[in-house]
């Protein structure tokens, strides 16, 4: 039995990023007039399908394991008129050979490129092979904003260690270290976290407020409780960065 819910429908991304913040990125991206774009761990790619729109005659790749996100991804880009220049492969990019790509994309996804543990060094690595000498990375990634405490990695997902993430300027240590020059460097607010999670459960709860005897109500709710307290925990610690990185031709 499943909840007849579209998937994750009150976000606009998958993760904590304004309008505001994602107008001003695709036009420093489209300013660097990229002919092709690959976008890793796409999800529904809202942000492949705006900077395509900004970029005439551009193409896009997305990349991701999720079904129903790329039909999501695949009706977007139909509805705004930009269907045959953007395909989406349902496939793992971990040793993707797609590429070498103008513009590559990797939104709270490097671990579609890599197995490590944690995996953004190797990412970060991967995501230099995929990008053309002239080219941009777009990197969404997680970083502690100050150290967590033990009782504070026990609720957040399960396993949670301090070497999950580096702090800021560990992460953007290992972008250089990978090969690249940090052309922007930002940090998704509180207001754009407090979205976000609001978004991921919010179709969810008003759903389970309103089924309380469906068979369903007892998993839903113990898994929207669940995570609204792993959020509890993570929430001032973990950061998103988004670095756009430029290849370092030294
Ligand atoms: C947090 S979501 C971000 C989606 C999108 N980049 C965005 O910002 O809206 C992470 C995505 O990575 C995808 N993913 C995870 N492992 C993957 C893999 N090995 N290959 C391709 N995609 C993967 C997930 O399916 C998910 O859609």
């Amino acid at each position: 039995m499943t909840i007849d819910l579209p998937r994750l429908a009150r976000l606009t991304f998958h993760g904590p990023l304004s309008e505001a913040r994602a107008t001003a990125m695709v036009q420093r991206l489209a300013a660097n007039r990229p002919r092709t774009v690959l976008d890793i761990g796409c999800g529904w790619a809202e942000l492949l399908l705006r900077v395509l729109a900004a970029v005439p005659g551009a193409t896009g790749t997305g990349v991701d394991l999720n079904a129903e996100d790329l039909a999501r991804a695949r009706k977007n880009a139909e509805e705004r008129g930009l269907g045959d220049r953007v395909r989406f492969a349902e496939e793992s990019a971990v040793g993707t050979e797609r590429g070498p790509a103008d513009l590559v994309l990797c939104l709270g996804a490097t671990q579609a490129l890599s197995e490590a543990e944690p995996p953004t060094a190797e990412a970060l690595r991967a995501l230099r092979r995929l990008v053309t000498d002239r080219g941009r990375v777009l990197v969404g990634e997680g970083f502690w904003q100050r150290p967590p405490t033990e009782a504070e990695l026990s609720g957040m997902w399960p396993g949670a260690a301090p070497d999950d993430h580096d702090d800021l300027r560990g992460l953007l240590d290992l972008a250089v270290e990978a090969g690249f020059r940090p052309e922007w460097t930002e940090t998704a607010s509180p207001q754009e976290w407090e979205e976000f999670e609001s978004g991921y459960q919010a179709g969810l709860e008003v759903w389970l407020a309103q089924h309380p005897d469906h068979p369903l109500a007892p998993e839903t709710r113990a898994r929207l409780d669940r995570h609204r307290g792993q959020w509890m925990s993570y929430r001032g610690v973990l950061g998103i960065a988004y670095l756009t990185l430029v290849p370092d031709l030294r």
